[in-house]
């Protein structure tokens, strides 16, 4: 192995904080408006200073870009306009002095058709087309797996596209330029544990692995979640353990909680996976101002392994995904979040946090406030911790991609170089302007997003029943308010939620916690209890609290 490797608790995932952030428009070192990894690099001190614990890179190596990287075109080489595989060692090192560690992407599915395997696949007269006729799924007819849904709605129409060269179809569940590998290919499932063995040796601590419900394709199925790909995914995690033991696998299977479970195992799958259904109802809760979206999905969790664990989160790099919800709570979530055409992508919205809450700081902390507390690990997209906005006006998710917002100079602090080249225009106008809302001048506010973010993260960094501990859902009558005690055997949170913009009188049931004070985890102000009485909270609109449960003795 080249890279450092820290030394892991065997659960550190669970401790985690996760930072998702895209190299290219974070910070552009070079000044050639591109972001870059020495870029991420020359900021890891602003990124421990914020708390968080876990890079999560997005894809960095070489590819076309018609889908961000996630078309790859060579698993080994990272894109020369984000930098050298020195550059990324050198990341890593230095983010392990400071104690953060690094996820990186596997794209397991599908390759670039500019990738040389497809290359050769596609044209018989190529010299190594006998190697690589099979590394994807050819077929003379574009009628086969017909029961397996189009993801990319607004840009496909079927999951088969015809090659002149090869003069046959290939098979793509996402972009018609991202052929699907042939998973029953076994050269191609040893050549997919090569990548992640040649990324865990440049010193990766995690693996987020892109799209893994569809390796396989099985007529008269829907073509997901099948046995043959948990098989391969389970010896994918035995390859692992047995390489570097510590690196955690974080699956990112958008599937109901029922099928999810899969991707778990016995403990010998994924470490974990993101909890993709609870997210929408998040905002539906928050919309609705009632907690009943969250009671229901999460009554249709199940238990999990013990080293198991949830990622969660409010915004990501894609669309906010309406893929698991019904048919009419997906029409309330466009109607209520994404009122123009232009909001609206595939099956989601493409908006960051921000202006989904219209850009009220109550509402901000309000969500973050559940993402930092409830179930799993929470995962932050970069941006969000300053309350960045969005540009519906470009193109597919580009919009939510936009240069990180540093400072008031100019481009935003992103980089130096002549504002028509950088990889994408900073937001200058209007509420969201650079201008307003920027990293440093929210450093030197109190009362700013980014210092509350801080402050909340060091307070979930001071109670493991945070990440560790069980949830153990409250059912107050006023269903305005989402209330849950978070449990571990250091100790008991309670948390509440006043999902709604008016002032809540909750009444909360402690009997089973033996409580015989509560304090303010963010304060340290402390509250009496009569014990085995109901206890009252007058609460804000908006308003969250975290209270420490103090045992009676
Ligand atoms: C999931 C990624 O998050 C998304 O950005 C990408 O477009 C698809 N996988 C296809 O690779």
């Amino acid at each position: 192995m080249t890279g450092t490797q820290l030394t892991k608790p065997p659960t550190w995932y669970k401790r985690s904080v996760f930072y998702e952030l895209n190299v290219r428009t974070f910070y552009d070192a070079n000044e050639d408006g591109v972001g870059d990894l020495r870029g991420v690099l020359a900021k890891l001190d602003y990124l421990q200073d914020l708390g968080v614990d876990t890079i999560w890179l997005l894809p960095i190596t070489l590819s076309p870009l018609r889908d961000g990287g996630y078309d790859v075109s060579d698993y080994y080489a990272i894109h020369p306009d984000v930098g050298t595989l020195s550059d990324f060692r050198q990341l890593v090192d230095a983010a392990h002095q400071r104690d953060l560690k690094i996820m990186v992407e596997l794209i397991p599915n599908h390759t670039s058709d500019q990738h040389p395997w497809f290359q050769a696949s596609r044209d018989p007269a190529h010299p190594e087309h006998a190697v690589y006729r099979d590394f994807y799924v050819w077929s003379e007819t574009d009628q086969r797996y017909r029961d397996a849904r189009i993801i990319f709605l607004d840009f496909e129409t079927s999951n088969w596209a015809y090659d002149p060269l090869r003069k046959a179809y290939y098979w793509h569940r996402f972009y018609a330029h991202q052929p699907d590998l042939n998973y029953d290919n076994p050269q191609v499932q040893r050549a997919m544990m090569r990548v992640i063995q040649f990324w865990i040796d440049q010193g990766a601590d995690a693996i987020r692995v892109d799209a893994p419900p569809y390796l396989y394709e099985r007529e008269g199925t829907n073509c997901e979640n099948l046995p043959e790909t948990h098989a391969y995914y389970k010896r994918l995690r035995a390859f692992v353990d047995a390489y570097a033991p510590g690196t955690m696998l974080l699956a990112e299977a958008n599937q109901w909680p029922e099928d999810v479970r899969a991707y778990f195992g016995d403990g010998d799958e994924f470490h974990m996976n993101f909890h993709f259904p609870l997210m929408p109802r998040i905002f539906m809760a928050l919309a609705k101002e009632d907690r009943t979206p969250i009671e229901a999905i999460m009554a249709r969790t199940p238990d999990l392994p013990d080293i198991c664990q949830w990622g969660v989160f409010l915004r990501c790099h894609d669309e906010l995904t309406l893929e698991m919800v019904t048919p009419e709570e997906r029409s309330f979530m466009w109607e209520y979040y994404a009122p123009e055409e232009r909001m609206r992508l595939n099956l989601g919205i493409r908006r960051r946090l921000a202006p989904l809450l219209d850009n009220d700081p109550r509402r901000i902390r309000l969500a973050n406030s559940i993402l930092l507390s409830f179930i799993g690990s929470p995962v932050i997209y970069y941006g969000d911790e300053i309350g960045m906005g969005d540009n519906i006006w470009l193109e597919d998710r580009d919009g939510l991609r936009t240069p990180m917002q540093w400072n008031s100079t100019t481009n935003a602090g992103f980089s130096t170089a002549p504002a028509e080249k950088l990889e994408r225009p900073v937001i200058s106008e209007g509420d969201f302007g650079y201008l307003k809302v920027n990293v440093d001048l929210q450093l030197d506010d109190p009362g700013s997003l980014l210092n509350w973010m801080r402050t909340m993260l060091q307070v979930r960094k001071q109670h493991l029943a945070f990440g560790e501990g069980k949830l153990h859902l409250l059912r107050p009558a006023n269903r305005a308010v989402l209330a849950y005690v978070r449990s571990h055997e250091t100790g008991n949170l309670l948390v509440l939620n006043n999902l709604s913009s008016q002032p809540q009188r909750v009444e909360v049931d402690l009997s089973d916690w033996r409580v015989s004070c509560l304090r303010d985890a963010c304060t340290g102000c402390v509250r009496q209890v009569v014990p085995d009485a109901d206890i009252v909270f007058n609460l804000e609109g908006y308003q969250y609290a975290w209270w420490i449960l103090e045992k009676e003795n």
